[in-house]
């Protein structure tokens, strides 16, 4: 599928979808707290989204049971909800969220730490943030994609930690999942398509503290760390313009 440029209109759909999941993550972050569980988190996101007339993209996207993706520790990205799942002080949680607002897409993800954390847990999640802002400094009309996964890599590289390769960030607009796709890493012989204005695009560094081996677990959808080191997830709904970008899924 080629990359879309979208129209004035479908900019104004995705920002109101943006600014709307940017508060759905404002009120979850308000409730991170040991003792509760990954379901409370999807029941309280999922109420969220619909009672601002969105519709949770998760929610059965391939079969995915949840609307929020609530990942523990060495889980990378993608943990399902579960009454069984209890978060710990000392845990850093991520949770990843996307909604629908009339037919457009935004996707994003935060890292919290649960009550106190050691400072390693906090730098990780302070590093993976900051990565997503060393990337999009090259988020601009003329440049090419893959700068923004080499600079998203130097810096994760440069702090000590390792980028995840077998999952990207994406294209999103009427999909969720649109192309290009958008390594956080730097493929070794490509510069990737040029930006240009009107791209939409999801960035998304998933870094670990260890290794970037990751593998799946038997539920066929937790991605889960093969070192068993932590790792943090942060992402925004990025729109490319003639100057700065746009971060729609912030307010
Ligand atoms: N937010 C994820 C992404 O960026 C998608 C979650 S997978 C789902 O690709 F099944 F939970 F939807
Ligand atoms: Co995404």
């Amino acid at each position: 599928m080629a990359v879309t440029i979208k129209s004035e209109r479908e900019i104004q759909l995705m920002r109101e979808a943006g600014k709307i999941l940017a508060e759905v993550h404002e009120k979850l972050a308000e409730m991170i707290a040991p003792g509760i569980t990954t379901w409370d988190i999807d029941r309280k996101g999922e109420e969220l989204i619909r009672s601002a007339d969105c519709i949770p993209s998760f929610k059965g996207y391939q079969g995915y049971p949840a609307s929020i993706c609530v990942s523990i520790n060495d889980e990378v990205v993608h943990g399902i909800p579960s009454r069984e799942h209890r978060l710990f002080e000392g845990d850093i949680v991520s949770l990843d969220a996307g909604v629908i607002y009339q037919g457009y897409q935004s996707d994003a993800a935060r890292t919290h730490g649960v009550g106190k954390i050691d400072p390693e847990a906090q730098r990780l999640m302070d590093v993976t943030k900051e990565s997503f802002y060393r990337g999009i400094r090259y988020a601009r009309a003329g440049c090419h994609l893959y700068q923004i996964s080499a600079a998203i890599q130097s810096y994760v590289e440069e702090n000590g930690f390792s980028v995840v390769r077998d999952l990207v960030g994406h294209g999103i607009g009427r999909e969720m999942h649109e192309d290009p796709q958008i390594p956080n890493f730097r493929p070794k012989l490509r510069r990737g398509i040029r930006l240009r204005p009107g791209m939409t695009l999801a960035i998304e560094p998933m870094v670990n503290a260890g290794g970037y081996e990751v593998w799946m677990l038997e539920d066929d959808w937790t991605i889960v760390t093969q070192d068993g080191m932590k790792s943090a997830h942060y992402e925004n709904t990025v729109l490319i313009t003639e100057g700065d970008p746009e971060i729609l899924s912030l307010l």
